[in-house]
């Protein structure tokens, strides 16, 4: 349907523009050649019992948006509001192209394209539904080395969206804040990228700016206590989260000078496995677990005291865990030359008390790696489950 759609398209255009030119662009875009490869065509669905965008692999383009409510919008509004936006969602990540279209994405497939919806804490004020707030929300804990920017924290809703093409995810990220019109207005918006598809000769962990393998020790969906970790039970409370998570938001700046400085052998220390390979400095490969006891001949710690991997570790915060799924982002250089650059940190959890929040207040205290790092602005989203055909998300929260 993309396609044909596609050479109506082109052909119109070129036969106004002059006819054989367009006659012929349409011809080719008819023919029909084999895709070079599948990012293209690949889809994510966007119903089930959970919003996709969760535990989707990383995508290559991904924006991130907080949007507040208009004076005057209430719950109605906001209902249809989220009506509108998960038809919108549905039609694109099927590779539809919707109604009053921009064109931006014509030619491509959906990409791996993910939408996922979220509530801020000030939301539920704003609609008189302070009643159904979830005590998950509870504003995060200030923590030493914060330096918040407030205008690109917090926000009464959220957009994750994620696609391996960024036509395709620009598309989306404006079509969505098209249909915002009167009821909200973008309060901050952050673009980050990971690795593309295809760009490696197997699949392989992402790498973040600073070089890492990053990711390796995630929770896994295979792990008997996953769901428990990441998602509200079908009988969880509130009610209206079943199948949700809790999204934190960290903007966390590199200080890519100062760590460019240090040795290889440093950096690997900071982090506590090798920058190569993933490999834990205790031994063995990437997924090798890290063993935090392991001490080297001259009788120091193979994991160093202050090592990134042994501070935010599950045993070392009472079985803490979340699911990290990051984009790096990339905003030009500062007036000092440094890049302004780092992880659009995004962690999900059942419940923040059980996952962000104790470990980041354990690497506040200062594991190796917060010496090179700012985290400048915050947000965190409660992200309802997903939705069947005909509804919408949020649905059991708005009506
Ligand atoms: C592990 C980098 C911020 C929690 C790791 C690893 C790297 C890394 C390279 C090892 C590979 C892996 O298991 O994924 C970074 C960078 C950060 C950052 C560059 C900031 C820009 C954070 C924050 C938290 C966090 C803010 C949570 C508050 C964790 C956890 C692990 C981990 C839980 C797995 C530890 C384990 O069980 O082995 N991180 N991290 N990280 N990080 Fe971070």
């Amino acid at each position: 349907r993309r396609l044909l759609g596609t050479a109506g398209a082109v052909g119109a255009a070129g036969l106004v523009a002059g006819g054989a030119a367009g006659a012929y662009a349409a011809e080719s875009v008819r023919s029909d050649p084999d895709p070079l490869s599948s990012v293209g065509s690949t889809t994510v669905p966007f119903h089930g019992e959970r919003q996709a965008g969760i535990t989707t692999p990383l995508q290559a383009h991904g924006h991130l948006i907080a949007l507040d409510l208009a004076p005057g919008a209430d719950r109605k509004a906001v209902a249809a509001l989220l009506r509108r936006w998960s038809k919108t969602a549905e039609e694109l990540t099927a590779g539809k192209v919707p109604a009053d279209d921009t064109g931006i994405a014509l030619d491509a497939g959906p990409a791996s394209l993910t939408v996922t919806f979220g509530f801020g804490r000030t939301f539920f004020g704003r609609v008189g539904l302070k009643d159904r707030l979830p005590e998950e929300l509870a504003p995060l804990p200030d923590f030493s080395a914060d330096v918040l920017d407030p205008k690109r924290s917090n926000g009464d809703l959220w957009l994750q969206i994620g696609a391996d093409d960024g036509l395709v995810a620009f598309h989306a990220l404006r079509a969505l804040q098209r249909e915002a019109r009167e009821v909200a207005r973008v309060r901050w918006q952050m673009n980050g990228f990971n690795r593309t598809p295809g760009a490696t000769s197997r699949p392989m962990t992402a790498r973040n700016l600073m070089g890492q393998v990053d990711g390796t020790n995630n929770p896994k969906t295979t792990d008997d206590d996953f769901d428990q970790r990441i998602f509200v039970p079908a009988k969880g409370k509130p009610d209206w989260m079943a199948g949700g998570s809790y999204a934190v938001v960290r903007r966390i700046r590199m200080l890519l000078d100062s760590w460019d400085h240090l040795s290889l052998e440093r950096q690997e220390r900071v982090i506590g496995r090798r920058k190569s390979d993933g490999a834990p400095l205790s031994g063995g490969t990437e997924t090798t677990p890290v063993d935090l006891t392991k001490v080297n001949a001259d009788g120091s710690l193979a994991i160093a005291g202050d090592a990134h991997v042994r501070v935010a570790a599950p045993v070392s915060n009472q079985g803490a865990a979340m699911l990290r799924r990051p984009f790096s982002y990339h905003d030009g250089f500062r007036e000092d030359g440094a890049p302004d650059a780092g992880l659009l940190f995004v962690a999900w959890q059942a419940d923040p008390m059980k996952g962000f929040v104790p470990v980041q207040r354990k690497l506040d205290r200062g594991d190796g790696l917060s010496r090179f790092l700012r985290h400048e602005a915050s947000a965190l989203f409660a992200v309802p489950g997903g939705c069947a055909p005909g509804e919408y998300v949020g649905q059991a929260l708005l009506e």
